[in-house]
């Protein structure tokens, strides 16, 4: 039994991962690795909500798993696996929107966001979005959650389920310690939110997110882009007016490359922003796609040899699909003998 804390996270495999999906979180999963229990996946169901029959799922799924292993994942530490090897997450999210209410579920602005281009014709997945996404995390009594700024919100409602569930089935529950005494349904997830590095913005709208699915691919950087796509995206990447390179409120698109230069080199900003005293946005610029290309490359080229390696992807995913069966397989068992449901023979 491992004394470890637990930790979670997740991509959607709807593209390629981008350099915010990297700094705002599976970089930081790469580092606090080795001190948590840890389990990584690809949401691919969650992939469906919103590009539903997308021929490329299967090959995006297995380059979100190649890119998380190219960013510095360890199969041999951390469970790796595709969500929908393991059955019990869509068993929990049922569980879990018979719990959730309408009304908390429409206030999530990433549904908001989302549903505006469907007009009357919303998928529903798309809605229950943020509920598969409880059920990922209760799953499996997660600790910490570390995810970009975007995502917290849905964190948030994940631990207002989880102590509603509580009070209803574990009444008495011990939320400090819920493993002892008074043991609860579900433990309560903390988000963890780089401090630097969160929100990574649009390269060509420095006020919007960085996203993966933005239409303009100059907005956004890939973690397979070429040296040469990186060097004209970040040349190109719409700047404030003014000349002087302050870290400031009303210098968005300044702060989006200091931000880069200073996540990726360990640089603080004040730091990067004296350096370039008396000098042009233009040199920023240079040096920024020069940092990028740095990052970006080793992935890149690790990410390439490892999607020429199915085998070994499907032998890694096989081994974190079993890990983590087992662990849901037994919480969904607790959460439905609370429930009342009669047990399996
Ligand atoms: P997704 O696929 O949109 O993004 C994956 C992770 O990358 C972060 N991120 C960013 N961080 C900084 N700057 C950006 N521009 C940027 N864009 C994305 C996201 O915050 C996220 O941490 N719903 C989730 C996937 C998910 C999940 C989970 C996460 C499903 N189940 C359980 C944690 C735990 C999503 O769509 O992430």
């Amino acid at each position: 039994m491992t004394t470890k804390k637990t930790m979670l996270s997740a991509v959607q495999p709807t593209s390629r991962l981008t350099i915010g999906n990297y700094i705002g979180a599976v970089k930081n999963w790469a580092t606090m690795q080795a001190d948590y229990d840890c389990l990584f996946f690809a949401v691919d169901l969650h992939a469906i909500s919103d590009k539903r029959g997308a021929p490329e799922l299967r090959d995006q799924t297995y380059r979100t798993v190649a890119t998380y292993l190219a960013c510095g994942l360890d199969a041999e530490k951390s469970t790796l696996f595709v969500q929908s090897h393991v059955p019990e997450h869509a068993e929990l999210a049922w569980v879990l929107t018979c719990h959730a209410t309408m009304g908390e579920v429409s206030r999530m602005t990433q549904y908001k966001d989302k549903s505006a281009k469907h007009g009357d014709s919303i998928p529903m997945g798309l809605f229950a979005y943020p509920v598969l996404m409880a059920a990922d995390i209760l799953l499996y009594d997660v600790d910490l959650v570390p995810v970009g700024a975007d995502q917290k919100q849905h964190v948030e409602l994940t631990r207002d389920l989880a102590i509603r569930m509580n009070n209803h089935y574990t009444p008495g529950w011990d939320g400090k310690d819920p493993t002892k005494v008074k043991p609860a349904l579900f433990r309560i997830p903390e988000p963890w939110i780089p401090k630097l590095g969160g929100k990574i913005m649009s390269l060509q709208d420095p006020t919007k997110k960085m996203s993966k699915s933005d239409a303009d691919l100059k907005a956004t950087l890939f973690l397979d882009d070429t040296d040469k796509d990186i060097e004209k995206k970040v040349k190109s990447a719409v700047t404030d007016s003014g000349s002087e390179i302050t870290d400031a409120d009303d210098k968005p698109g300044i702060r989006n490359l200091l931000t880069l230069q200073s996540v990726l080199t360990g640089k603080p900003i004040p730091e990067i922003v004296a350096a370039y005293a008396g000098k042009m946005y233009g040199h920023l610029k240079v040096d920024t796609a020069a940092i990028c290309v740095d990052a970006i490359r080793p992935i890149r080229d690790e990410t390439a040899r490892l999607m020429a390696d199915r085998g070994y992807l499907d032998q890694v995913l096989k081994r974190g699909a079993e890990n983590a069966r087992k662990r849901a397989a037994m919480k969904i068992a607790h959460v439905y003998d609370k429930m009342g449901f009669i047990p399996k023979t």
